[in-house]
């Protein structure tokens, strides 16, 4: 589906009923990589998925290159769906996304879940990596982003044994805009710092991680987990950035844990 926001086309999912779940994708892939929650919870649920600007069917707004503007996109959209408030779901990019919609509307939050994320703003070092990246993005196009991507989103065992779904991200990489791509790495390597915000929130926080992330290890969700009040942590075994595409069930059955808790 697409909606026109703001003279902006926005491709976004919503099917079913119930309590608002709002998913964010992490970089560089779209809505798309949401499909087994969806698919596991919309019977319950109002599930809603987004494609950020330049990513699956959104348009790209060039001068939109902050995290802040991603999480205004989502709020716009959640305007024109008539929801005033959601639980939100944030991967990676999806999470750094959620700590802007948390900072700058903490009123729409009901809830939130943390997945494969991190805290802290980028390194110098990290920096000077997004821009060699946005290099490559320029001269080589999405496939050679999805070359350099795909060991950092999947576990060494998925690599090796699931080729259909290494092909399925990768798909999803190759669907990705160059300008899209080179976006999302401006956005992230200007993105500010949320440790400050962690002792801030005050909404049921569940922190989930794939025991074999390589880009936001372990250790980055204990942190985020120690510092916001009452916050769970939940490690997904056999999982690795993606750990809701590569353990879905593990990912989806925290999910419904965490909400059946929050409802109760
Ligand atoms: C993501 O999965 O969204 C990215 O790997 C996050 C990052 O590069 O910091």
């Amino acid at each position: 589906m697409k909606a026109l926001i703001h003279g902006v086309a926005v491709g976004y999912t919503d099917e079913g009923n119930g309590t608002p779940l709002v998913f964010i994708h992490a970089f560089p892939l779209s809505k798309a990589m949401w499909q087994p929650q969806v698919d596991a919870l919309k019977d319950t649920y109002r599930v809603v998925t987004i494609d950020l600007g330049g990513h699956g069917e959104s348009d790209i707004v060039l001068w939109h290159d902050s995290l802040d503007d991603f999480a205004k996109q989502v709020i716009h959209l959640l305007d024109h769906l008539g929801i005033a408030q959601a639980v939100f779901v944030g991967l990676s990019m999806g999470g750094y996304t959620l700590f802007s919609i948390y900072r700058n509307y903490s009123h729409r939050v009901k809830a939130m879940v943390l997945a494969d994320t991190r805290a802290q703003a980028d390194s110098e070092e990290g920096k000077a990596g997004r821009t060699s990246m946005a290099e490559v993005a320029f001269k080589d196009g999405a496939s050679a982003i999805a070359d350099i991507m795909l060991p950092k989103l999947l576990a060494p065992s998925t690599l090796e044994h699931r080729p259909e779904l290494v092909e399925q991200v990768r798909q999803m990489i190759l669907d990705t805009s160059t300008a899209g791509i080179v976006v999302d790495l401006v956005a992230m390597a200007a993105r500010p710092d949320s440790t400050d915000l962690l002792s801030t929130i005050t909404c049921p926080t569940l922190v989930i991680v794939g025991e074999d992330d390589q880009t936001t290890p372990v250790t980055q969700s204990k942190f985020i987990a120690d510092r916001i009040s009452g916050a769970t942590l939940v490690t997904i075994a056999g999982a690795g950035h993606l750990s809701n595409l590569e353990q879905p069930d593990g990912f989806s059955h925290a999910l419904e844990s965490f909400l059946k808790n929050i409802e109760n």
